[in-house]
């Protein structure tokens, strides 16, 4: 397995595994990686001949209060879990190096990046249509692995690949779970005992709807309500959102006819936690 640092070498290192009708897969991801991340990893193998993971922590996806300072960073294990994975090469670039100067360059996919955790995150989403920008111009995979545990990030990247006529394509794979349903995530390290017994609470809410939808229930406020009674069963979440809406344009849904995205998104005193799953009624 290569490591690249540098852009010129990443660049070179694809080139000489270019060629007929080699498929290069690339997985974005900001490092500490889990078993969500190799899930990605195993469906790039699967599906692409050379393999490139990038391990990029993109500063300017966070927030001011949000914990970019914090945000895990373990990059000897990461390569590890890359080597034993099969990756054929990781590119982990500094800050400086993706950024030289100001960026004052951006990506911008509208209306969908409005809800969800548009609303809380405003300039998240530009940055991250910006950096995988970045990320596909640098590798030029031919397929892209996205998790379904980021749904709204997945369905704005997709747009962008689409209106800007990128030659690549996005897959979704499924969201890898704990055994007690808590999606797995980077984000979990930062939760204590008490907050970890209170996580799955945002999986349960969405069976619970779930189950509604699949039992005829239609009205997506009377739905709402029930996940959100799920979850105040903890006074440790504050809900930031829990919301049903269409999975192509992620416009609120009041009526339930067809697929829906079921998202949720939680605060606790340690981390935001988000969770959706697609229910076809
Ligand atoms: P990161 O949070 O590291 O996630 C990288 C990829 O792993 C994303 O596509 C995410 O949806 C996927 N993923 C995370 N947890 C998962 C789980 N439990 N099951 C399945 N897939 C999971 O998302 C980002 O990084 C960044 O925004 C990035 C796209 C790299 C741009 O900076």
């Amino acid at each position: 397995m290569k490591v690249a640092n540098k852009i010129q070498n990443v660049r070179s290192s694809v080139k000489a595994n270019r060629g007929g009708s080699k498929t290069i897969g690339l997985v974005p991801t900001m490092g500490a990686l889990h078993i969500g991340h190799i899930s990605l990893i195993q469906a790039a193998r699967k599906q692409s001949d050379f393999i490139v993971v990038s391990i990029f922590v993109n500063p300017t996806q966070f927030g001011p209060n949000e914990d970019f300072d914090n945000y895990p960073r373990p990059i000897d294990d990461d390569l590890k879990i890359c080597e034993q994975n099969g990756v054929d090469l990781v590119f982990a670039p500094t800050a400086a190096e993706m950024y030289p100067d100001e960026n004052i360059t951006w990506v911008t996919v509208e209306k969908l990046t409005d809800s969800l955790c548009g609303r809380s995150r405003p300039t998240h989403f530009q940055a991250v249509t910006t950096v995988c920008s970045k990320l596909f111009n640098i590798i030029q995979p031919d397929l892209a692995f996205f998790g379904q545990k980021d749904a709204q990030q997945v369905i704005v990247i997709k747009q962008m690949v689409a209106d800007l006529n990128m030659s690549l394509k996005i897959i979704t794979c499924p969201t890898v779970r704990e055994p007690d349903g808590l999606a797995v995530s980077s984000r979990n390290k930062y939760l204590n005992d008490e907050e970890r017994k209170a996580a799955p609470l945002l999986y349960k809410s969405l069976l619970k709807a779930e189950q509604l939808v699949k039992s005829g229930r239609k009205n997506t406020a009377d739905i709402i309500a029930q996940m959100k009674s799920i979850l105040s069963t903890s006074d440790l979440l504050q809900p930031d959102y829990i919301e049903i809406v269409d999975t192509r344009t992620l416009g609120h849904i009041e009526s339930i006819n067809g697929p829906v995205l079921i998202a949720v998104a939680v605060k606790l005193p340690s981390t935001r936690l988000i969770d959706n799953i697609i229910v076809d009624a």
